[in-house]
């Protein structure tokens, strides 16, 4: 499962980037009026924190067929290989996915919240489809059991279209689509970081350093050695 970042904030994943082996970062207009400064600027920053070979989804902001293509070519133009635009699923998005497609720029249909909603977009030729987990508990249905019931639609029908599994609440929903093996699943840094957020992992850690320094030969292996 390809592990992704769901912010704009630049330090967050500045931060993350340098620690967590994650594969790229998600953006959504909502997420980028969040850092409440020009988007565009925003976009480059990511692209060279996380690099040229790291995925970048941004989405197309229009609702028509028209101006999604027209947002989709300007954003792959101006953040280069390896960035993936989110359309919607709605039927507008269906057929500027499929269009995309012929010109071969990569898209992910994005707020998908139901299995059919996922079907059609993988059909129409989207590289991904996000659905939304914590939107669809929110709705008062499951939406981990969503996403599994999208993952098992796309791999019945021998479909090439990842699984990107978004919105989520906490580390649990994350964990329990990577033992199932969907695609990819993006989330925010807290909800990344809690995923080894773990008092009983730090005693450990500390434990063992603090015994090692008891010894009383020095506080490290190379500090013993470079003697
Ligand atoms: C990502 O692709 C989605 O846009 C995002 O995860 C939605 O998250 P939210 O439900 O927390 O807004």
């Amino acid at each position: 499962m390809k592990l992704l970042i769901d912010d704009a904030n630049v330090e967050k994943i500045r931060k993350l980037v340098a620690e967590y082996p994650v594969d790229g970062v998600t953006t959504n207009p909502s997420i980028l009026a969040k850092a409440k400064r020009n988007p565009i600027e925003t976009l480059h920053e990511i692209r060279e924190i996380i690099g040229q070979d790291a995925l970048l989804f941004v989405q197309a902001v229009p609702t028509d067929t028209e101006g999604m293509i027209k947002d989709a070519k300007a954003i792959t133009k101006e953040f280069g290989q390896n960035t993936i635009v989110k359309i919607p699923s709605i039927p507008a998005g269906f057929a500027a996915i499929r269009e995309l497609k012929k010109m071969g720029i990569h898209t992910c249909g994005t707020v998908v919240y139901t299995p059919m909603q996922a079907y059609l977009v993988a059909k129409a030729g989207a590289d991904y489809v996000a659905p939304y987990v914590n939107r669809i508990d929110n709705m008062g249905y499951d939406g981990v059991g969503v996403v599994k019931e999208i993952q098992n639609i796309l791999t019945n029908n021998h479909m090439d279209t990842e699984v990107l599994a978004a919105s989520f609440k906490n580390s649990m929903q994350v964990l329990s689509l990577c033992e199932y093996g969907v695609g990819a699943a993006t989330a925010a840094p807290d909800v990344i970081e809690a995923l080894v957020k773990n008092a009983a992992i730090d005693q450990a850690v500390d434990t063992f350093v603090d015994d090692f320094k008891k010894l009383g030969y020095g506080d490290s292996m190379a500090e013993i050695l470079d003697k």
